[in-house]
């Protein structure tokens, strides 16, 4: 059997199977699909926090839902990685609240302190940056967030000891 026909039970450990299997059980027999996003949160934890073609695939067919719309999920949801992040994946909105409160300003902290624009990774492999719409955080803006902690009211003094505080 290749790498691309693993079944999901052989590519993640049993206590994550039990959790995406919770998940599942909330729903109607049916409804599989209903447990995508868990699935793939779960999954991407286990795989050093990126949602490989085979794991996707995986999921899929474990949710027994066609591939393509595992594939939908992964890459409309900024949460999900397609490709192996750094350590620290730091997520900037730069939507409207955010921008009109200096977000443009933080940009440039990644810019001129680790050369990496959205998507790419620091060259110590310390830090992603991904660029996010609205988070629902609009009254602390400009704001990002690393791992799942918010920072809100950023400025660049503070995103960049932020960044710094990183390991
Ligand atoms: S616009 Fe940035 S959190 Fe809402």
């Amino acid at each position: 059997m290749s790498a691309e026909t693993r079944p999901l039970t052989d590519m993640l450990s049993a206590d994550a199977m039990a959790r995406i299997d919770a998940w599942i059980a909330k729903f109607p027999a049916d409804r599989k699909r209903a447990a995508v996003l868990s699935a793939l949160r779960i999954a991407q934890a286990e795989n050093d926090n990126y949602l490989s073609e085979p794991l996707m695939k995986a999921v899929a067919d474990y949710l027994e839902i066609p591939r393509i719309a595992v594939f939908e999920v992964a890459t409309f949801y900024t949460m999900y990685h397609l490709e192996r992040p750094g350590r620290h994946v730091v997520s900037l909105c730069t939507n409207v609240s955010c921008m009109l409160a200096g977000s443009d300003r933080l940009l440039q902290v990644f810019r001129e302190q680790y050369g990496i624009e959205p998507g790419e990774t620091s060259a110590d492999g310390r830090i992603t940056l991904k660029e996010v719409e609205c988070m629902a955080a609009c009254g602390g803006a400009p704001m990002c967030e690393v791992g799942q902690q918010y920072h809100e009211n950023l400025t660049t003094e503070s995103l960049t000891t932020l960044l710094e505080g990183l390991d």
